[in-house]
């Protein structure tokens, strides 16, 4: 058990079925694109550990960009503004990739999905380590998932609670009692 701010979490994923399920999705990822040109899209800040070790099992033509979802006030009219920082890669004609570390409502790869919509990429799709199916509502589902995880909340090996965590080298559910 360890505790990460206020709450305790237990172990739940180990590093070492980390680093298996990262060698399995990199193989698939190989056959899938032999042949092709890929653009990987890290979303910042959370998929900064697993992209790392997942671009190493990685032996395609590729390239990759860490981008992140930055909102700001727009205009009465507009509102909320959500925007993609951080292409600083052409994809027109390539295979884009987007690495996540989790997706839960599935609100943030949508987001993402409609931003490089218009930008003529070959095909477009989602990476994720983590999914957590019973939260999902999203449009698309991620075409290549690690693990499929229930409705709790997880930090480690990427993933914060409140920006603490992110260094914890396997994943930790939080505990019940909390
Ligand atoms: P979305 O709901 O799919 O848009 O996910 C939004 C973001 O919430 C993810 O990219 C994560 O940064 C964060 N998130 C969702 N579930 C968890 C969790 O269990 N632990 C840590 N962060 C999470």
């Amino acid at each position: 058990m360890i505790q990460v701010l206020d709450k305790s979490f237990e172990e739940f994923i180990t590093r070492d079925e980390i680093d298996r399920k990262i060698q399995s999705l990199g193989k698939t990822l190989n056959e899938t694109y032999a042949g092709k040109e890929v653009v990987f899209l890290a979303v910042l800040n959370g998929a900064f550990m697993f992209a790392s070790d997942l671009m190493k099992q990685v032996d395609l033509s590729c390239e990759i960009s860490f981008v992140k979802m930055s909102s700001y006030q727009g205009t009465k009219t507009t509102g909320k503004v959500e925007e993609l920082i951080g292409l600083n890669t052409d994809i027109r004609n390539k295979h884009v990739i987007i690495i996540e570390d989790i997706v839960d409502t599935g609100h943030t790869i949508d987001k993402i999905l409609s931003l490089l919509d218009g930008k003529d990429a070959a095909s477009v799709s989602v990476c994720t380590l983590l999914y957590k199916p019973d939260a999902f509502t999203g449009e698309s589902k991620p075409e290549f998932v690690g693990f499929s995880i229930p409705n709790a909340f997880v930090v480690g090996y990427g993933l914060d609670y409140d920006e603490k965590g992110r260094n914890l080298d396997a994943i930790y559910q939080i505990r019940e009692a909390n």
